[in-house]
Parts: structure tokens; C-alpha cells; sequence
């Protein structure tokens, strides 16, 4: 296929790309180098003859034509704001992105589905299991399960599936949905748990835990998560909603252990901070359609995969340094000019 990969200069979207290149798929990278995306991400693929980057906003409607005028198989689109406190900080950048920018890229789909309804091309939203909000009941969302966004960040993301549902319904656009749990992996920026905690350890530094610590996530190698984007681009239904998940439901405080462990750090270095406001308490997902369906199944094992995290950012110490210093953003600003 030929892939137009948003955000593909992100955590998640960088591992989709490498995944994509490596099984033969050609990959344009549309990604606005916003504060958390970087070009160090893609350094693997950087000279791969079907792989090229494009700089720019998903909401630039003059962008859309000229990128879709050339041949293309799918659009995947992982560009977002991502984090739940900056949502809670300033919601704006959340639903100008989240919302906007999506509602953009169906636009011009809807342009193009127009002038050549016989033109096979998919959209894929990468979406997120905090659509469904907090799983008090602990029973896990499947895709049945109302939508019920709690954060400012979850909000955004189900107003773009549900129009992602109503481009599909009203349009006929060809739109696959998968929603995903907690991901985890190198290249993830420190500002989430595991690479904020891991990074915070080697420097020597405290550890946030925001209130008791009991709240659950599943969490999900970034690699597994690209697997079953890429399974429902080649064998989801049109219209559907695939829920995937790694099947490692687990307590941030056992989380924060683990990575004591893993650098050899002790309790001394645990904050209890000040909770989220509105915080979440549990998200569990159930991914059996995922694998009755597309035949996806997680592989990555939560301490094997925890561990090699772990000693990838230990191994990969200048790839946080710049960014904690913030040194990488004035790098960009030279090569492309502030944002
Ligand atoms: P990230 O914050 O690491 O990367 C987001 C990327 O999008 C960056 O490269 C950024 O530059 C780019 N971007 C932001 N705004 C843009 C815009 N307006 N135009 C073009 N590019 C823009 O995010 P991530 O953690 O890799 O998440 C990727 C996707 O996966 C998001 O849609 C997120 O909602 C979803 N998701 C994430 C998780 C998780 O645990 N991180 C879980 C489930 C779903
Ligand atoms: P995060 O990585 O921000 O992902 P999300 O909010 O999307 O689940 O947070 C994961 C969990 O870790 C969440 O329950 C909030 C908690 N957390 C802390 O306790 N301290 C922190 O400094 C951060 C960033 C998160």
C-alpha cells in the first residue's frame, strides 16, 4: 500500500512507520514537528528509498489535494495532542488538532470519494480507550461500551471518532476506528509515567505519583499497538471499531517498582503528589474482536518489554537529554523556522 502516515514523527506513529517500511508498504510522512514530535524518531528510515516527509499541519486545507492527487492506498492518522495534563492546562490545541484537524482530513476524502467514488482509498483513526472513560465496574470496555470521556484530551479524540462514525455513515467514506490502551516503548516522550519515571531515576531525581497510586492502566508495547493498526488497515470491516489492548492491566504503583528495580532505585525516591483532577481511575480493555477478526494478538511480554524499555533510554541517554533541555526544539526552529 501507499500510506499517507500523520504524526508519524511521534512515538507511536514513528514505531507504525518502521513497521510499514519493513513490510514493503511506501510511507509519506505528513507530521507539524509540534513540541513532541521529532525527526530523531525516524532516523532508522530516514534514506529508505519509499519512505519521504512532508512538513506540515493535518488542519492545512490547501495541504490535502495535492497530497491525495498523488497515488494513495490509505491515510493512517496518529497526529494528535496527546497528553491528558496539557489537555487539562489548555484544551484549545486538543480540539483544534484532535477534532478540527480530523474533521479536515475526512473533508478532503469526502472531496476526493466525490469526484472518484471508485477510488479505493481508507481512512484509519488511531484512537484511544479513554473514549470510554473510567472502568469503576472493572468490567473491560469492549466497542459496545458508551463512550464516556472524563478528560479535556479523551473528549476530543471521541468527537473525532464520532465523526470519523458520520463521514462513514452520511458519505460513504471506507473508515476503520481502533482504540488502544496504554502504550509503552522507546521514543516515547518524557512527559508520560514510564519514560518521565525511568528518565527521572537515572538523573537521580523523584518520581510523581499522583495520589494513592491505585489507578489502573493496560498497558501495551508501542510495537504490538503498530501491529494491529497495520491488521486493521489490511483486514478491518469499513465502519468498524476494533478495541486493542496488551492484557497487562496493572496499578501505577507496581509500574513505579518495576522501575525502581530496573535502576536500582529505592522507595526513597517516590513523591506523592497531588492527584489529576478528574483522574481516571481504571481503564481495562477487551480486545477479542481484534483477534477474532484481524487475527492481531499482542506478543510483547509487560517485564520483558518494560525491561528492554528501560534500558533503551538507558542506552539511548542523548535522545532525552535534548529533549528534557529542550535543545531539540532549537534545532527545528533553525532547520524549518519557529512554529
Ligand atoms: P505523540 O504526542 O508522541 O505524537 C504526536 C505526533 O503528532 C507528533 O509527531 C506531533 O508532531 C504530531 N502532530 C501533533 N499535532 C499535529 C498537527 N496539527 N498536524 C500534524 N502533526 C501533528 O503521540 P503518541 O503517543 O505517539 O500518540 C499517537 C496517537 O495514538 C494519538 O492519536 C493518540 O491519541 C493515540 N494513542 C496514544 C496512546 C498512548 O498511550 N500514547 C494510546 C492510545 C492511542
Ligand atoms: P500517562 O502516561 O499520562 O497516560 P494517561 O493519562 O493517558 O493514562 O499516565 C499514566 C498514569 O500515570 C495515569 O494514571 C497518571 C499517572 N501519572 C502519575 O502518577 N505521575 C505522572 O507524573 C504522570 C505523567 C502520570
Amino acid at each position: 500500500m501507499r500510506l499517507i502516515v500523520t504524526g508519524g514523527a511521534g512515538f507511536i506513529g514513528s514505531s507504525f512507520v518502521r513497521l510499514a517500511l519493513s513490510e514493503g508498504h511506501a510511507v509519506t510522512v505528513l507530521d507539524a514537528l509540534t513540541y513532541c514530535g521529532n525527526l530523531a524518531n525516524l532516523d532508522a528510515v530516514k534514506d529508505h528509498a519509499a519512505y519521504r516527509f512532508v512538513k506540515g499541519e493535518i488542519g492545512d486545507k490547501a495541504l490535502w489535494p495535492k497530497l491525495l492527487a498523488e497515488p494513495c492506498d490509505a491515510v493512517v492518522n496518529f497526529a494528535a495532542e496527546s497528553h491528558v495534563d496539557r489537555s487539562i492546562l489548555d484544551a484549545s490545541p486538543f480540539v483544534l488538532t484532535n477534532v478540527v484537524g480530523t474533521q479536515v482530513i475526512l473533508d478532503a476524502l469526502r472531496a476526493v470519494h466525490a469526484a472518484q467514488p471508485q477510488r479505493a482509498l481508507r481512512f484509519l483513526q488511531v484512537s484511544t480507550d479513554e473514549v470510554y472513560g473510567s472502568a469503576d465496574d472493572r468490567k473491560p470496555f469492549t466497542e459496545q461500551t458508551p463512550l464516556k470521556p472524563n478528560s479535556p484530551y479523551a473528549a476530543s479524540k471521541a468527537a473525532a471518532d464520532l465523526l470519523v462514525r458520520a463521514y462513514h455513515h452520511t458519505f460513504g467514506l471506507d473508515t476503520v476506528i481502533t482504540r488502544c490502551s496504554n502504550n509503552y516503548g522507546p521514543y516515547q516522550f518524557p512527559e508520560k509515567l514510564i519514560p518521565l519515571f525511568t528518565t527521572n531515576l537515572f538523573e537521580g531525581k523523584p518520581v510523581p505519583v499522583y495520589g494513592d497510586g491505585m489507578q489502573i492502566r493496560d498497558w501495551i508495547h508501542c510495537d504490538d499497538h503498530s501491529r494491529g493498526v497495520l491488521a486493521a488497515l489490511e483486514r478491518g470491516k469499513s465502519g468498524e471499531v476494533y478495541n486493542l489492548g496488551g492484557g497487562n492491566a496493572c496499578e501505577n504503583l507496581r509500574i513505579t517498582r518495576l522501575l525502581l528495580q530496573y535502576t536500582g532505585r529505592d522507595d526513597t525516591f517516590i513523591r506523592y503528589v497531588q492527584d489529576r483532577p478528574g483522574h481516571d481511575r481504571v481503564y481495562l480493555i477487551d480486545h477479542t474482536k481484534a483477534t477474532r477478526e484481524l487475527g492481531w494478538s499482542p506478543r510483547v511480554a509487560f517485564d520483558t518489554g518494560l525491561a528492554e524499555t528501560v534500558a533503551w533510554y538507558r542506552a539511548h541517554e542523548s535522545w532525552w537529554r535534548e529533549i528534557k533541555s529542550g535543545a531539540y526544539l532549537t534545532y527545528y526552529a533553525r532547520q524549518y523556522g519557529a512554529r
